[in-house]
């Protein structure tokens, strides 16, 4: 890439104003001016960042503006001569990736990490996700960083993608208003978000050149809903859009996705930005109204300078970029002056992620063993990850944090006996298995040097099962109160998880197994908790043991969070975001999604596009909107887990529930009770049905709005009040190209998940149409499922 304004003379158009409105930015750029001083090269550099070491740019100009705050993903490019400052973006959605340590500086910048993006929407609370994206986005401020590049906000299509721990739901109005809340939060602090991956990026295996084929349909009523309903609610500074092609055509080159959908439709107005060396053509992108190309390749710099040149791209579009880039680094904390300190309040941060994991850990089975409530109790901990607590996956979403609370360290920190022997016997174990995984890595970062970089950044194979001999059980049995088997999980960035990471691995199953056997011919108790990013198999194990609780990875805290609710000191009250089925190919999408396959990473993006290889070049979305309960609930097929699924340690009574309806939408009050023995909040679901959904091909229920009542104590009663806007009755219509609300009567299912619907209620509804472009057409023939 060309040196150009970096290193000209400083000539600020950029002048402190004071103003009026107390929102508006103090500092101004005056859009003219600069705009006026920039040349085409300007102009193409600014749209782009300044590169990426090893990869693209010019080393003088990367190594400039990463040094602002070493470890973000990149930086606008700044424009010195013109008072235009770099300023930094930094993922991610579990907390602030920076680097933790600097050459030559003594201080650390640990940053914390915070449950992952499905623990936090399990929590169904969205006063709770916007407080830790608060405290999130008070690390960005603190660290000298401007935007934030999360949240993650694809649907869980299948079990298996490997960023599925970064994102919500498998529903679009969950990860939509968990979305909305946490953007809020981060914002609060006058920091920026980008919400990512605008949009279907719902695979990792050849995300940089899938084609993700789908109906109009399903796009616009699972896969970009939640993109509507978070921009709409929240204003995010920028939307990152993803690697994939949707129906042929890349996405961050997409017009009709970028500018036609996200703009003229929703209302958009702040700033676009590609992926990670997203998409191709970087003239292409701009004209799609793609202002930002990070972190900017030459070839992108050369296609944009070029283009303007030959007319293929207008330069009024070009300009347009500029400007909505300039006015991203107008609002910016750099811009604006802020004097950040490096030192974010860590130790309250740690509260807020212990606190939030609490409730977001989902209660999956109880015969009353929990809560554990004597500390006096002695406890026998198997399992790898007891020791070596997860705190949240791999790649852009890991977050580089001081320390890890572990099982161990919570049930010690709560009062807790745990049994020496297996600890010894789990440090000598996990030594080894660590070694022989690093020498593993290391042989295959020799073997392929080019992706060595990757292979370090990529998730790590977990070492099978410690297992025991009946006699060790037995005699661990007998001195201790109860057995805790944490199972773990680890995934990531570029590669999907496999069938065998779904599955229990035949360690896991043999440890169970002789556990539960042993512990409970000596009359004594099994916990099973889950360290896990995504779902996994449970349908042929869960009878065994007398517990099950997902926690998830919990972030830093997360021993401590565990240990606050195996105590009961709180009461779980998370409900799962998404379907466990039985087996994995009961998913329908399992026969649409790379099973097993290559990863093929692409850093570059510039490998030649072979179109053939099913699931790999191409995906088709068959299973239309099916996705998820909408697929298990309307065909009946039977689940280990439904969606909104979670106990309690109490037991909740719904009763009065009632509905109104004005022409703009239907209100539903319920009075929840506690009637059990325990504090505790409860989650309320609000689906609905729609009329004559068979024969109109609908899915049988949809959610529609959600609630959780305050802490109750047993006893004491809270009423909920959801609001359905008639307008989001309305499913999408691709012959009339859109949105249309059939008319009749409603069914209004006020559930505590999917499949325990407590009251059903009805209301009706006029008919109503509201035409939308026709637009991200599928180029081929998908042969859908229909009810
Ligand atoms: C990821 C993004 C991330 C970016 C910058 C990409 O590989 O897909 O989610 O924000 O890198 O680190």
């Amino acid at each position: 890439m060309k040196k150009t304004a970096l290193f000209l003379a400083t000539a600020i158009v950029a002048v402190g104003c004071a103003t009026a409105d107390k929102s508006a930015p103090k500092n101004k750029i005056n859009q003219e001016e600069v705009m006026a001083r920039m040349s085409l090269e300007d102009k193409a550099h600014f749209v782009i960042g300044t590169g990426m070491a090893g990869f693209s740019g010019n080393d003088a100009v990367i190594g400039a503006t990463r040094s602002l705050v070493p470890g973000a993903a990149g930086t606008t490019y700044p424009l010195d001569s013109l008072g235009i400052p770099a300023i930094v973006l930094a993922d991610g959605p579990a907390g602030l990736r920076i680097d933790a340590t600097r050459e030559g500086d003594s201080a650390t910048y640990y940053c914390t990490h915070f449950p992952i993006g499905t623990l936090l929407a399990s929590t169904w609370n969205t006063q709770l996700v916007e407080a830790v994206g608060q405290a999130i986005g008070e690390e960005v401020k603190a660290y000298g960083a401007d935007v934030l590049l999360a949240p993650a906000l694809n649907i869980m299509r299948n079990p298996l993608c490997g960023r599925n721990f970064e994102y919500y739901s498998e529903d679009p109005v969950v990860a939509g208003k968990t979305a909305a809340a946490y953007i809020t939060g981060v914002q609060k602090n006058d920091v920026g978000t980008s919400i990512k991956h605008f949009a279907a990026n719902n695979q990792e295996t050849n995300r940089m050149n899938n084609d993700a084929r789908i109906s109009q349909r399903a796009l616009r009523e699972i896969y970009l809903k939640g993109f509507e309903i978070a921009i709409k609610e929240s204003e995010p500074w920028t939307v990152m859009t993803s690697y994939n092609y949707i129906n042929g055509v890349y996405s961050s080159e997409s017009k009709d996705l970028v500018q036609t959908i996200l703009r003229d439709e929703w209302g958009y107005k702040g700033t676009v930005m590609t992926d990670w060396f997203g998409g191709k053509d970087g003239a292409r992108q701009m004209w799609a109204g793609n202002d930002m190309l990070q972190p900017g390749k030459q070839e992108q710099f050369d296609s944009i300078v070029a283009g303007v040149k030959s007319g293929k791209l207008a330069e009024a579009d070009l300009d347009r970029s500029v400007q909505r880039t300039l006015s991203l680094v107008e609002k910016s904390p750099r811009f604006q002056g802020y004097q950040y300190t490096n030192k974010p309040d860590l130790k309250a941060h740690a509260e807020v992620t212990r606190q939030s994991a609490a409730e977001g850990m989902v209660l999956m089975k109880n015969n009353g063993i929990l809560p554990l409530e004597s500390s006096k109790i002695n406890v026998a901990l198997y399992g790898n990850t007891s020791y070596d607590f997860i705190a949240g996956g791999t790649g852009s979403g890991n977050v580089n944090h001081a320390y890890v609370v572990s099982l161990l360290d919570g049930l010690k920190n709560g009062g807790y006996t745990v049994s020496d022997e297996l600890k010894n016997a789990y440090a000598t174990y996990a030594d080894d298995c660590k070694k022989a995984i690093e020498a593993e890595i290391e042989a295959a970062s020799k073997k392929d040097p080019k992706n060595a970089m990757l292979l370090r950044f990529m998730p790590r194979p977990l070492p099978a099962e410690k297992l025991f001999s009946v006699d060790e059980l037995t005699k661990q049995a007998e001195a201790s109160d109860v057995a805790v088997i944490t199972l773990g999980r680890i995934s990531g960035e570029f590669v999907d998880r496999k069938v065998s990471d779904f599955n229990l691995s035949p360690s896991e199953r043999k440890l169970i197994e002789q556990v539960c056997e042993v512990y409970h011919k000596a009359n004594k108790q099994v916990v099973v908790l889950l360290n896990i990013g995504g779902v996994i198999e449970t349908a042929s194990w869960k009878d065994l043991p007398d517990a099950i609780l997902c926690a998830w990875q919990a972030g830093q805290e997360g021993g401590n969070s565990v240990v606050d609710v195996l105590s009961g000191r709180q009461s779980p009250s998370g409900k799962f975001t998404m379907t466990w089925p039985v087996n994995f190919t009961d998913v329908y999408s399992s026969k649409n999604f790379p099973i097993d396959q290559d990863p093929r990473i692409d850093m570059m993006n510039q490998g030649q596009k072979s179109t053939n290889v099913r699931n790999v070049d191409y995906t088709d979305y068959e299973e239309d909107v099916y996705v998820g309960y909408r697929y298990f609930d309307s065909f009946d097929v039977l689940v280990s887990y439904p969606f909104g699924f979670g106990l309690s340690y109490t037991t909740f009574d719904y009763a009065d529930a009632s509905c109104m309806t004005d022409d703009d939408a239907i209100t539903v009050k319920v009075t929840v009770k506690n009637t059990g023995a325990h504090e505790g909040k409860e989650v309320v679901e609000l689906y609905v049905s729609a009329p004559d959904n068979k024969t109109n091909n609908k899915p049988v229920k949809e959610l529609k709005a959600y609630g959780k009542t305050k802490s109750l104590k047993p006893g004491e009663s809270d009423t909920l009040t959801l609001r359905v806007k008639t307008a989001d009755l309305a499913s999408f219509d691709e012959a009339a190209s859109a949105w249309v609300v059939a008319e009749g009567e409603y069914q209004l299912l006020v559930g505590a998940s999917s499949q325990d619907i407590k009251a059903t209620l009805t209301a009706k509804v006029k008919a109503q149409q509201t035409k939308v472009n026709d637009v991200m057409k599928p180029q081929t023939q998908l042969h859908l499922l229909k009810r």
